[in-house]
């Protein structure tokens, strides 16, 4: 008979017991640079959806928007229609659902075949280097997709609150990708018809425990999002998410009505490459939790995706092959490199 798993205790637990940051729960070569380098702190680029929806304004907030694009590869938009008071209710119901027990929680644990559901790396083995957070990963849209069997019953409006974020935050997609299409001279839907006016969203609700030692865990790993873009939103007081901007991690500091929202992988295809999908990660807190919600937007799965037709010419090669959506992370670590022409 198999072996038993060793016991798995969550990175939450081993705080709460007092345990040490020890070899294999840790980097010990020196990776995570929070220690001793210097970070600064800035507020990336203002996006108003609303100006960039209305014609009389748009072209200078498309101006603005491609340079933050260019530079940063994320924006914080603002006036997108959603209320403060609505964005603390989210982040507050999350808050919550994290607070639980842990024996609630466990009710909608990932199953072990899928990521859908609540989890966080399992201490499985001595050299697992691990994410220092728990999450939530929920599919949102299409809604007959959800699994609503691993969607919290606790707190009591989290579901209701959680559609409602879903509805939003489809009409914002609409928004940004017409507006990205427009900023880059192209017709209007370009990006919208390829990756389809429902698209797929993930939402993944994330719980940053403090940490003592910042020099040896991140809360997220240097990554790039394989989503088309990513709109996070991010704890209303707790910094945590930096971008590399050229070799320099900047920490973001954003204003709390906004939402923040960087492109992805499909968007740079999509793009030639004109676009980048930014680097980034999260560093923990030595006295303070952090919570933040990212939702991936991403192609309808049967959707194929290309470079923007009209983005290639006689001087301008393709640079990334065609790919189904649904196909696209079974290319590997960083599936955009083999789909490299
Ligand atoms: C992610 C991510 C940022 C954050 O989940 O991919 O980058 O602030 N999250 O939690
Ligand atoms: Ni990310």
């Amino acid at each position: 008979m198999a072996q038993p798993p060793p016991p798995a205790k969550t990175v939450q637990e081993s705080v709460s017991d007092g345990e040490a940051v020890k070899e294999g729960y840790a980097y010990t070569d020196g990776k995570v640079a929070t220690s001793g380098e210097a970070i600064h702190v800035m507020e990336v680029p203002v996006i108003d959806l609303g100006l960039l929806a209305s014609s009389p304004s748009a072209a200078g907030e498309l101006f603005k928007l491609r340079s933050a694009l260019a530079l940063w590869g994320c924006f914080q938009a603002i006036n997108h229609g959603m209320s403060g008071s609505f964005l603390s209710k989210v982040r507050e119901l999350m808050g919550q659902f994290f607070a639980l027990p842990m024996e609630e929680k466990q009710k909608y644990a990932s199953p072990a075949d899928d990521m859908e559901g609540y989890g966080n790396d399992m201490v499985l083995s001595e050299q697992q280097v691990l994410d220092w957070n728990e999450r939530l990963l929920l599919i949102i849209s299409p809604k007959d997709q959800r699994k609503l069997d691993v969607w919290p019953r606790k707190p009591e409006s989290f579901r209701e609150r959680v559609q409602e974020y879903s509805v939003k935050l489809q009409a914002i997609v609409g928004v940004v990708l017409k507006a990205i299409s427009l900023s880059l001279n192209l017709e209007e839907n370009c990006f919208l018809d390829q990756v389809g006016e429902q698209g797929k969203m993930y939402a993944r609700f994330n719980y940053y425990p403090r940490c003592p030692r910042l020099d040896l865990v991140y809360g997220l790993k240097p990554h790039a999002d394989g989503s088309t873009m990513t709109i996070v939103l991010p704890d209303e007081e707790v910094l945590g998410l930096q971008f590399l901007r050229g070799d320099q991690w900047i920490s973001v500091s954003t204003i709390p009505e906004a939402v923040l929202i960087n492109i992805g992988d499909i968007m740079e295809i999509m793009s030639n490459g004109i676009l980048k999908s930014p680097m980034h990660r999260v560093v923990t807190n030595a006295t303070s939790d952090r919570i933040s919600v990212a939702v991936f937007c991403c192609p309808e799965e049967e959707n194929e995706i290309g470079p923007a037709e009209g983005l290639i010419n006689e001087d301008t090669l393709r640079l990334y092959k065609k790919i189904f959506y649904s196909e696209y992370y079974q290319l590997g670590k960083r599936p955009i490199e083999a789909l490299k022409i």
